[in-house]
């Protein structure tokens, strides 16, 4: 018997006793460990199951994936939010297919340079799929680590990021770096919650720095947030018969890729009266009267660091030789689901055609 750190013994038994069953921990393939963790960096399990399934199902290893349309990925992606990962996962398979004929990179320094993948999702996979000494630092295990050491200053910044990354290589347990790692995070996700923790049934409750100073609601510290700037969207939701014109999102901004309306973006929030005078609306509409036929509350819709507000107005054209903006195009209502949209499109959508 190895030795061990006796809290960590502690955790393992733990995780062996209680663990979920899940699907990515029932294999040690990379491309599905990958898949899991990109899921599930900003979704919760319990939603990301479905996702993982599908993908699974649709792409079941690199080559089919390397081999979608992009179209079809974000099409599977929506709703998840942060397209961006699912473009890199696309970028990333093809280049693994084409330089290495979809052999997945074992050495964490190889694994780490593909595009998409951070020292969180690198250690993951490192250690997931070839039991390799890297400590995964997601949010779980970061809010264990700050409470089990009583770490006061702020962790979401570089610095804090770095001194916990030393302590979750120090913890790490080198021997089975798989499970450990796997452990933690679910400690984090089980017990260990941001809110109201489960301290009384915690394995590392008699290790617990902030357990024994009651110090459970305040860690971890995280720095004042500043206010998020607003956007506001004024989308055009041109109709001509059963066609009706969507825009592809192009680099440069949030959702490329993805498909939504023509729009005027605005610096406050604006009337129709405003908008029909703006150069945007003239350049499609020309002077032309155009039936409005309904403009649309002010729909909310919170990024990272934007809240967009979104008003839509409806618009009847006989005119479907009109000029439309670039990007945009006739799309057949019937066809209209096949389009990847942000969500904020899709409940729009939903609640009006
Ligand atoms: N969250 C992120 N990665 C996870 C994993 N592998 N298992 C459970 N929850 C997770
Ligand atoms: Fe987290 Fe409470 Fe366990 Fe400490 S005792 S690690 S705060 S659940």
């Amino acid at each position: 018997m190895i030795y061990m750190d006796k809290r960590a013994a502690k955790l393992l038994k733990w995780y062996d006793e209680n663990k979920r069953d899940l699907p990515w921990r029932n294999t040690k393939e990379p491309y599905q460990i990958w898949l899991s963790e990109i899921i599930l960096q900003q979704t919760r399990v319990s939603q990301g199951l479905d996702y993982y399934r599908r993908f699974v199902e649709s792409y079941p290893d690199i080559h089919a994936l390397a081999a979608a349309p992009e179209r079809d990925v974000l099409k599977l992606w929506q709703g998840l939010g942060y397209y961006s990962r699912a473009r890199n996962m696309l970028h990333t398979a093809r280049d693994i297919v084409q330089r290495t004929d979809g052999v997945f990179p074992v050495k964490y320094e190889d694994i780490r340079r593909l595009k998409g993948i951070g020292n969180y999702t690198a250690a993951a996979i490192a250690s997931f799929a070839y039991n390799q000494p890297y400590a995964v630092l997601d949010g779980n295990v970061m809010r264990v680590y700050s409470r089990l050491t009583g770490f006061t200053e702020p962790i979401d910044n570089p610095k804090g990021r770095k001194k916990l990354q030393h302590i979750a290589d120090e913890f790490l347990v080198k021997e089975n770096p798989s499970d450990y790692n796997q452990a933690l995070m679910e400690l984090g996700a089980m017990l260990c919650l941001p809110k109201n923790p489960r301290c009384a049934i915690c394995p590392l409750q008699i290790y617990c720095s902030a357990y024994a100073t009651h110090s459970v609601g305040v860690i971890p510290v995280k720095q004042a947030k500043k206010q998020k700037k607003k956007r506001f969207l004024n989308y055009l939701v041109i109709q001509s018969g059963d066609k009706i014109v969507l825009r592809k999102r192009t680099r440069g901004d949030i959702w490329q890729g993805l498909y939504d309306f023509p729009c005027i973006e605005t610096t406050s929030s604006a009337k129709v009266a405003y908008l029909t005078e703006t150069s945007q609306w003239q350049s499609i509409f020309g002077r032309k009267k155009h039936a409005i036929e309904a403009v649309s509350g002010e729909y909310r819709h919170i990024l990272t660091h934007r809240t967009l507000l979104a008003t839509f107005v409806k618009i009847q054209s006989g005119d479907k030789a009109m000029i439309l903006p670039e990007g945009c195009e006739w799309v057949s209502l019937r066809k209209l689901h096949t389009f990847p949209v942000p969500r904020l499109i899709d409940r729009y959508l939903s609640a009006n055609l």
